[in-house]
């Protein structure tokens, strides 16, 4: 340890008398090759600074064989010469005051960064040091002290020449490095700026992203902090918000055709670019020799009021209607004079301004003493000092530290034991920046993150104007941060739409494309009984029970309530249908008197009566229906079958048997204790689980079915399994009895009865299966209608066709069955009329022996009725 010191020790001796005998010990490593401003003779206090003059160095020709060289620079910048000027104005200005600093002249060291780290680096310790062939960590000789440095431009030359700074605690200055990161303390602790933190500048641009609703947006960013950190927290805070990126570029000079190939080739139409207009520039030369149009560029600090657009009418459809944010503007007055005054030849940087300009003029206009107000550069544009003033006000920070640090009273100054520091000798750290005055206030380092709105608008000769249309202030109240005059904007064609896909409309939800951004997503309409009643919904939402989605899947709306109205057209039928048939039923009761009581009165009246029955109970399956109807149909229907099945079972089958005008007593229990079993049952399924009506809403998704509930599966089923039975059996017997003479051969034609039965109702199990709704309910009353009719009319159908045909046989006397015998042998007198269409043989042989009984059948065929009188005129 003790030897290092004591060698660079030895070393700074070396240096401090001119190397005189130094050489042996410490050798040159390079020579530094800085460009500049240097007044520091017979100054009390010299201030540093540090502006990126030229555009770049010119590159080396990567040989690292020898001698390092420092690099020259190229470029000259007409705007950043113009902030140089502003230092060098304000340091005249300050020099000249009575009221700042009136004892003590400032000097300045500024340097060249050519927007280069290395070059930076280079005139930080340059400026430290005080040598161009430094030894770090040492100051030789005996000049004025320094007090800060007002620099250095880009935010990466910031934090590489801070980087330094801080170990010293030197304090610096910034004009324009915006860069979040310079915030540390931590890493930066003596790190001031004039300029707002680009934290408030993204969210800003964020804030104005969201403000038009755009969310498909593209970003270029800077390769370097600047451009980094700025769309970093861009990105964070849009895409917090749902906004969508829909590419991402970094500039760097190899990559341009790619990426004007990707904003030609973008759905975004918004681009944020957050770089300086330096790297902007080859981007956007590239853009316009390709003709890309039809884009909005949302532009930062650094290069919305960039000149290079200016009197070029191509820029118009590319870069018209640009909106970006730009620092607080102000006028320095007296600054305009100062730059047009400006003396042509007396130092380096001014003569290469001067070449520069002479170069851009048309042959033989370059005297040397133009008139310089008439040329137009950028350089003399006073109508943007923006970050110009920017500087004027870090200049001003730094002499306002100076003026308190002179002016300190001893006793109540900011050191030790509240000790003052000695203007003509102290330390930089001693510089104490922050400083409140009533323009300048650092708050941690930094100030107020206000910007104003600017939009591009060309006019038609292609010339710009910054219009302002708003301002961001981001101390303000959350809601109050950003105001636009959205009127006031002059877009480049139309309000730019910048989304991947457009708004899902209500009754469709978002369905996200399988590794695409959340923006982008296909409208995918809501099924059948879901909604979605806004628009950009994720999901659609399921209707209740009783609910059902309207045609646009926007709204809920009641299910359609269905049964089998009595008003509706198959309603209507039905009622026609079955109060005919009950007409019917009536018409045989009342008309047919001897006829209908053929055989029993009584049984004949029962089977109309439970047919009456069964007519009337389908006319109850009609309508909306209730507790009661349901239970009224139901039972009614599965009494009036076992009443009409018994009838014909213990009657009209058995009848064929026993010669029996009435029938035996027995007869008329059997039917009873038939009927009266199933009324029981019914009793029992009634009290215990009657059938009920209820709400179907899961057989048909937009309906909701009034339909009748069973009440118990078990008891329908051994209810009608019951009437199954007592079916089967009337089947069997009738079977049984069909060959059995009788007066209209009821035998046969109770078969044929029972068969249609059978067929109605066996055909009605997958019909009725097979349908849903209030078509289940037109099914059963279709066979209940169809399974009476067929009986009905295979019953009483043959003896109708004597009531209505041969009236005159319609009478007690030819209904009564003389002719059966015990035997059941078939000499029935009536048997004849029957079977007038079927049974003619029988017919006529039971003529013989019957003749003068049946002049009535005299005419029934001409083979008859010669057989009758053959028969007469035996007698
Ligand atoms: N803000 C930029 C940064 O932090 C620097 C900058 C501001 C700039 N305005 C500029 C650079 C204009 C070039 C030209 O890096």
């Amino acid at each position: 340890m003790e030897i290092r010191h004591f060698l660079l020790g030895l070393c700074a001796f070396c240096l401090f008398h001119r190397r005189a005998s130094a050489e042996s010990t410490c050798n040159l490593k390079a020579k530094f090759n800085l460009s500049g401003y240097k007044d520091v003779e017979k100054k009390k206090v010299v201030i540093g600074g540090m502006f990126p003059i030229h555009k770049r160095i010119a590159s080396n020709d990567g040989n690292t064989l020898r001698l390092p060289v420092s690099s020259d620079c190229e470029g000259f910048n007409f705007r950043t010469f113009r902030w140089t000027q502003a230092m060098l104005f304000a340091i005249n200005e300050i020099n000249k005051r009575e009221d700042l600093l009136p004892n003590t002249d400032l000097g300045y060291v500024i340097y060249d960064s050519c927007f280069t780290i290395s070059k930076a680096v280079e005139g930080t310790l340059t400026y430290l040091t005080g040598q161009d062939e430094a030894v770090p960590n040492y100051r030789c000789g005996d000049g004025p002290p320094l007090a800060a440095l007002v620099g250095a431009g880009g935010s990466d030359l910031s934090i590489a020449t801070a980087r330094i700074l801080g170990l010293y605690h030197f304090p610096q200055v910034s004009y324009s490095s915006t860069c979040s990161a310079l915030e540390s303390k931590f890493q930066f602790p003596t790190f001031l700026r004039t300029i707002p933190n680009d934290k408030h500048q993204s969210t800003a641009i964020a804030k104005m992203v969201l403000h038009f609703g755009w969310t498909w947006v593209g970003t270029i960013a800077a390769d370097d902090d600047y451009g980094k950190y700025g769309i970093k927290d861009f990105k964070e805070q849009v895409e917090e918000a749902g906004v969508c990126i829909s590419f991402s570029e970094t500039l760097s000079p190899e990559d341009i055709q790619r990426i004007v190939q990707t904003v030609v080739e973008a759905t975004a139409k918004i681009i944020v670019v957050f770089s300086s207009d330096v790297d902007l520039s080859p981007l956007i030369t590239e853009l316009l020799r390709q003709n890309v149009t039809n884009r909005t560029w949302i532009a930062t600090e650094a290069w919305v009021t960039s000149l290079w657009a200016k009197g070029c009418t191509l820029t118009d459809s590319l870069l018209g209607g640009t909106l970006g944010f730009a620092v607080k503007r102000a006028s320095i007055p007296g600054f305009q004079r100062y730059l047009l005054d400006m003396d042509p030849y007396t130092d380096p940087l001014t003569e290469e301004f001067w070449e520069t300009v002479c170069l851009g003029l048309p042959d033989g206009l370059c005297t040397g003493c133009e008139s310089v107000a008439k040329l137009n550069n950028t350089y003399f544009d006073v109508s943007q000092l923006r970050i110009t003033y920017s500087v004027y006000k870090a200049v001003y920070a730094v002499a306002h530290a100076l003026h308190n640090l002179e002016h300190c009273k001893e006793g109540q100054g900011p050191f030790n034991g509240k000790d003052c520091a000695d203007i003509t000798d102290f330390e930089p750290w001693q510089v104490s920046l922050p400083h409140t005055d009533e323009e300048i206030y650092f708050d941690k380092g930094d100030v107020e993150g206000f910007y104003e709105i600017i939009n591009w608008q060309f006019s038609s000769n292609g010339e710009i104007s910054y219009v302002i249309v708003g301002h961001y202030n981001g101390s303000a109240a959350p809601e109050d941060r950003m105001n636009i005059l959205n009127d006031s904007i002059v877009w480049n064609s139309e309000p730019p739409r910048s989304v991947c896909s457009e708004n899902c409309q209500p009754g469709t939800r978002k369905g996200i494309r399988q590794g695409e951004p959340v923006c982008c997503f296909d409208c995918i309409p809501c099924a059948d009984g879901e909604i979605s009643n806004t628009s950009n919904a994720r999901e659609c939402i399921l209707c209740g029970v009783d609910d059902w989605s309207n045609d646009a899947h926007d709204a809920c709306v009641p299910k359609i309530i269905e049964f089998l109205a009595f008003g509706e057209p198959l309603g209507i039928t039905f009622l026609f249908i079955a109060l005919l048939f009950l007409f019917k039923v009536v018409f045989i009761m009342n008309v047919g008197t001897p006829l209908v009581k053929a055989n029993d009165a009584l049984l004949s009246f029962s089977l109309l009566f439970s047919l009456v029955v069964t007519f009337l109970c389908s006319i109850f399956f009609l309508g909306q229906p209730q507790n009661w109807s349901c239970m009224t149909s139901q039972v009614a229907l599965a009494l009036g079958f076992a009443f009409c099945l018994s009838s014909i079972m213990s009657g009209y089958t058995l009848l064929p048997h026993c010669v029996c005008y009435e029938m035996p007593l027995s007869t008329h229990l059997n039917i009873f204790s038939f009927l009266y079993t199933q009324g029981i049952a019914c009793g029992v399924w009634l009290i215990m689980l009657p059938p009920h009506s209820i709400k179907n809403t899961s057989a048909k998704n937009i309906k909701i079915i009034l339909e009748c509930d069973e009440g118990s599966v078990v008891f329908i089923c051994c209810i009608f399994s019951y009437d199954i039975l007592l079916a089967l059996l009337a089947f069997i017997f009738a079977f049984i009895a069909r060959k059995l003479e009788d007066n209209f051969s009821e035998g046969k034609c109770i078969t044929f009865g029972m068969l249609v039965f059978f067929i109605v109702w066996i055909s009605f199990v997958p019909a009725y299966l097979s349908t849903r709704g209030k078509f289940m309910v037109a099914v059963q009353i279709f066979a209940i209608l169809a399974s009476s009719f067929g009986l009905l009319t295979c019953i009483f159908l043959p003896k109708c066709y004597i009531l209505l045909v041969k009236p005159e046989c319609n009478t007690e006397e030819m209904m009564r069955p003389h002719a059966k015998t015990r035997d059941g042998t078939a000499t029935g007198t009536s048997a004849s009329l029957a079977t007038a269409a079927t049974e003619v043989n029988a017919t006529i042989s039971s003529m013989h022996s019957r003749r003068g009984r049946y002049l009535c059948t005299k005419n029934l065929t001409f083979k008859h009725s010669s057989l009758v009188h053959t028969e007469q005129d035996k007698f």
